[in-house]
């Protein structure tokens, strides 16, 4: 019996299964995506990175960092806080409706508490919870809100919530690593902005980490002798680690470039998809749902303590 059309149909169908699962349903999911908007300040997010991070991304790629730092931020949920952050006209009725929440507090923690807001009223509860404990609070005219926190191992350690596709968007390649030798840094920007401090970590690691496992990534800077007056570039190294005197460790080109991509290495807006509330940068008294304007930039993180899903 002639086998060949079966063996041809089984092959066919196994061949097409896989494209319309690991090529068509990924093409459906983010093959178009789009910039989106952070939530509630509506800014244009993600925006491309400046040029000479551009540049640091291919160093980051040719340097083989990916094989030791991943760039994604897991969270496993999220759970509410309650945020107290004005306490209204009526202290007697807010006296009560604190009561109503932590029935535990004495008076004279409820006056210390209030001393000084906004304040975390309960931590930790669910969606439906916090909700109900702001509306008991705002009834007394003061103003609460329900404050989104991210959680799992990875947060807040390397991230304030978990990255999405949007944070891509402009990097090609997609730098997202598998393994964890050293810390992810999706986030790296935010949580470490000296770039100074990186300069330094790159020609020697272990000028910042004691017994740093990481490479010396030496050959991205240049030795020169000082001529006159000490270049303002060079490293401030420690003397063991420094070179003889005389001379001085200047970045080169692909250094800068290098750490200017770590410094544009930044997820942490609030997005549609992985929402988080983040404190207000100046204001204590934030609590407004108005758009800004699209005027918030990934450095000043705009007034977003208003939960983003309803
Ligand atoms: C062999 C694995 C390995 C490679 C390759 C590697 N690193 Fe690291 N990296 C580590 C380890 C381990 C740490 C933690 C100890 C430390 O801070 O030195 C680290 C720490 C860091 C930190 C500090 C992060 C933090 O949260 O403390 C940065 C930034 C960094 N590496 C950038 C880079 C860059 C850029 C490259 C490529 C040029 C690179 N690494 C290559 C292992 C590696």
């Amino acid at each position: 019996m002639n086998f060949g059309p079966l063996i041809f149909l089984a092959a066919f169908f196994g061949l097409t299964c896989s494209w319309f699962g690991f090529v068509l349903t990924p093409q459906f999911q983010v093959g178009r995506l789009q910039q989106t908007n952070t939530i509630p300040a509506g800014a244009l997010y993600p925006v491309s990175r400046p040029g000479l991070a551009r540049q640091g991304l291919s160093v980051y790629r040719a340097n083989g960092c990916a094989y030791c730092h991943s760039q994604q931020v897991g969270q496993t949920g999220t759970t509410c806080d309650v945020v107290l952050t004005d306490p209204g006209t009526n202290q007697t009725a807010l006296l009560v409706a604190l009561r109503k929440i932590r029935p535990a507090l004495s008076e004279s923690e409820d006056k210390e508490l209030l001393a000084s807001l906004p304040k975390t009223i309960r931590q930790g509860v669910t969606k439906e919870e916090a909700d109900a404990a702001v509306k008991v609070l705002t009834s007394s005219s003061a103003k609460a809100t329900t404050w989104i926190v991210p959680v799992g191992p990875d947060i807040p350690r390397w991230g304030i919530r978990r990255t999405v596709a949007e944070d891509y968007l402009f990097d090609y390649p997609v730098m997202t690593g598998s393994q964890r030798v050293g810390p992810d840094l999706a986030n790296v920007g935010v949580r470490m902005p000296d770039a100074n401090w990186h300069l330094r970590h790159l020609y020697a690691p272990r000028s910042a980490v004691k017994d740093s496992v990481m490479p010396l990534y030496r050959f991205l800077f240049e030795k020169r002798r000082i001529e006159g007056t000490r270049s303002p570039e060079a490293l401030t190294l420690p003397p063991e680690l420094g070179p003889e005197p005389g001379y001085e460790i200047v970045p080169k080109p692909e250094a800068i470039a290098l750490v200017a991509y770590l410094m544009s290495l930044r997820a942490n807006e609030p997005l549609f998809d992985a929402p988080v509330s983040v404190a207000a940068a100046v204001t204590s008294n934030s609590d407004t749902n108005a758009p800004s304007g699209g005027t918030s930039t990934p450095t000043n993180a705009a007034p977003t303590n208003t939960p983003p899903t309803k």
